[in-house]
Parts: C-alpha cells; structure tokens; sequence
C-alpha cells in the first residue's frame, strides 16, 4: 500500500481545479453573498488608509476590494489560477499571487493585517496554514479568518446537507476532505489561534442571508458554484437528485419573502493579534 506523503493531497488536487472551473459561478453566486460579511471583517483586523493587508484564499478578490475602498494595500494569495485572473480584473490596484496559503511566499513580519473568508475548512493543514499568516504578520497586527457554523445553528447548510442525508448519499465517491465545520465552533477557533501564538483572540458569529429569485433556483446553483457541496448533489442517482432537489424546494419555500427566497446562515469570526 502506498501511503499518502501531504494530507488530503488528493482532495487538494480535487479543489484547486474544481475552484478553478467554477470561478465565473463562484464569483456570481457565492462571493456575492459572503462578502456580506467583508466591512465586518476588515473593521474587526483594524484595515484602515495605508494598512498593509494580506488576503489569503483571495478568491475572485471582493475582500480585496473592499479593502482597496477602504484605501488598504492589498495582496491577495489563492492557490486556483482563474479565482486569481479575476480578482486581478476586480482589483488593478492589488497584486495578487497563484499560491500556496500553506506556504506563504513572503518574507516575515511583511503585513500589518491578514485575513482569510471561509478559506480555512479547505485546507489540508490549517495550522500550517495559521502558523504560516502569524509568521508573515508584523508584531501588533491582526489576523482573522471565518468559517461556516454548523448546521444546528446554519439554515442553510441544514436544508442541503439534510436533504441528501435524508433522500441521498453522504458517501459518495469523492477524495476526503478536512472536516468541513471544525472552525465553525468557538472554542475550537479559540484553542487553535492562542496555541499558534495569537492573544487578544476574540470570537464572534456572523449572520449571512442566501437570497434566491425563486426555491427552485437554490439547488441548480449549490451544483454549479460551490467546490464541496456541488460534487455531493451531482454525484447522486438521478432518483436521489430528484428526492433531494423536491426536499430542498419545499425547504427553501419555508424562507419565502417578498425579494423571493432569503435562507439565513452564519460564520464563525476568529480574530487575534500578534504579540
Ligand atoms: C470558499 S472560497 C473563498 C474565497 C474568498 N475568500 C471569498 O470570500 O470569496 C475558498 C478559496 O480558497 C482557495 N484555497 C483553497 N485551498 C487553498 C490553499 N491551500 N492555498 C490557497 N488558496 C486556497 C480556493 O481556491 C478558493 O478560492
């Protein structure tokens, strides 16, 4: 038997190519709505006129914008090539890199503050990955990251991930992946940011809404745009797509308002600073 030299190495491989074919729907479908959380974000690492910021797992760069609003200097890191071609498009003023976030390719102490949206459930080593922004933070900065709260306090994640657990298969034949909530608990973010050298670490819950023109748009685009959720809906039987897809347009129904569909969700906030 071969062993396996990186962690989830296959799942990486998996990822970046998958991030890579769906930047465009991403883009549209997702980073317009996680960026609801961005001013929250950067007020939280203090990124203010001249703040020297980094982005890591920049995506398709609307942190990074509204960051360069704020008049910040921005670098952006993110390891899919077309997540980065956009960004580059969104934000001339930034510089952005094709990069490893377990492997920073920057010399230390070079930022003021460091942020990662919803990066930190892919990677393989998040403590490398921690370990590696807290080394290229200067002493004084701040450093923050999200993740998704777990579906017992995650509407959203709740009705798709129920739907296939109730009518489909959680098993299906895709590379392991690091466990996608972890960092959606407190005391988790609060262990793993003090052990790696952080203090003044605070948590926080931030709540995002997932609007939709209708209940029937919400599975197509979960398939098209997302790196981990899309693969589970589409590897399923066409039977269990069926059972799955009428699950969650009844379930999405339940969050009808004027505007369509608006399905509540929420993110961890980690922040700490570097002593
Ligand atoms: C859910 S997206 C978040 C993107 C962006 N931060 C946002 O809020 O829109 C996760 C991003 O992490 C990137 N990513 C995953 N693993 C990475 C790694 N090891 N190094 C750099 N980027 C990575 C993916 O390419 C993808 O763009």
């Amino acid at each position: 038997m071969t062993s396996d030299p990186t962690p989830y190495s296959a799942f990486q491989q998996f990822e970046r190519e998958r991030f890579s074919l769906i930047a465009q729907d991403y883009d549209q479908a997702i980073a317009a709505t996680t960026s609801q959380v961005n001013d929250a974000l950067l007020d939280a690492i203090k990124v203010k006129s001249g703040v020297k910021l980094l982005d890591v797992a920049c995506g398709t760069g609307w942190l990074s914008a509204a960051a360069i609003k704020r008049q910040a200097i921005v670098t952006g890191l993110d390891y899919a090539e077309n997540m980065v071609a956009i960004a580059r498009e969104r934000c001339p003023q930034g510089r952005f890199y094709q990069g490893d976030a377990l492997n920073l390719p920057f010399d230390a102490n070079e930022f003021e503050a460091i942020v990662c949206n919803l990066g930190i459930l892919h990677f393989p080593e998040p403590e490398r990955a921690i370990a590696e922004s807290f080394r290229v933070l200067k002493s004084g900065g701040y450093y923050a990251f999200t993740c998704w709260t777990p579906p017992t306090r995650n509407p959203f994640m709740a009705l798709i991930l129920g739907a296939v657990q109730n009518y489909g298969n959680m098993n299906v034949d895709l590379p392991q992946g690091p466990p996608l909530f972890r960092f959606g608990e407190a005391t988790e973010c609060y262990h793993v940011l003090s052990k790696a050298g952080f203090n003044q670490v605070f948590i926080n819950e931030l709540s995002i809404n997932w609007t939709f023109s209708q209940a029937q748009d919400v599975m197509p685009t979960v398939v098209v745009s997302t790196a981990r959720l899309g693969p589970l809906l589409a590897m399923q039987t066409q039977e269990q797509q069926r059972n799955i897809e009428r699950a969650i347009i009844e379930g999405a129904s339940r969050y009808s308002t004027d505007n369509g569909v608006e399905i509540p969700a929420s993110v961890v906030l980690a922040v700490g600073s570097k002593p």
